[in-house]
């Protein structure tokens, strides 16, 4: 069975509270539940991580890149300038998909750019939750034709 490493980035902890006007109401708990409902469904398992820290997010890569099979990540601001998580990504060569909450092409210039973006298999931005899950569906596609 795949498995699959579900990571979140800064202050995505404060989802529900934290701008719900860009962000929704969903909670990161909430959000979860229907990302691990719909792996359910897809017959693959997921892990959540959600740090505000670059470095244990890096670090939670290296420590997973044995073990899992792919990476859903919304690198929160980190993708905007991330060289780090860019280069972890790069360096683990798991297939990973890049997903936001909000459409960062619609917002403040500085967000249109991914740093991130060039080492992933894809990025789903603007959806909301549907981010994810699209995310995930994805991720799994993909998995399955390499196999
Ligand atoms: C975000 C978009 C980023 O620009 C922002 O810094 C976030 C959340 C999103 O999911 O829309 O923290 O990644």
């Amino acid at each position: 069975m795949y498995r699959i490493l579900i990571i979140h980035g800064p202050n995505l902890n404060l989802l529900g509270e934290r701008e719900p006007d860009v962000y929704g109401r969903l909670t990161l708990a909430d959000i979860n539940l229907q990302v691990r409902k719909l792996a359910g469904q897809l017959g693959v398992s997921v892990d959540f991580y959600q740090s505000n820290h670059e470095g244990a997010i890096i670090d939670y890569l290296h420590d997973n890149r044995k073990s899992a099979h792919g990476v859903v990540i919304n690198p929160g601001a980190y993708t905007h300038y991330s060289y780090a998580i860019r280069d972890a990504i790069a360096a683990i060569g798991l297939p990973t998909v890049e997903v936001h909450l909000s459409d960062i092409h619609a917002r403040e210039p500085f967000r249109k750019i991914s740093v991130i973006q060039p080492v992933c298999i894809g990025q789903i931005t603007g959806k909301g939750l549907h981010s994810y899950l699209d995310g995930l569906r994805l991720l799994v596609n993909h998995l399955s034709k390499k196999s």
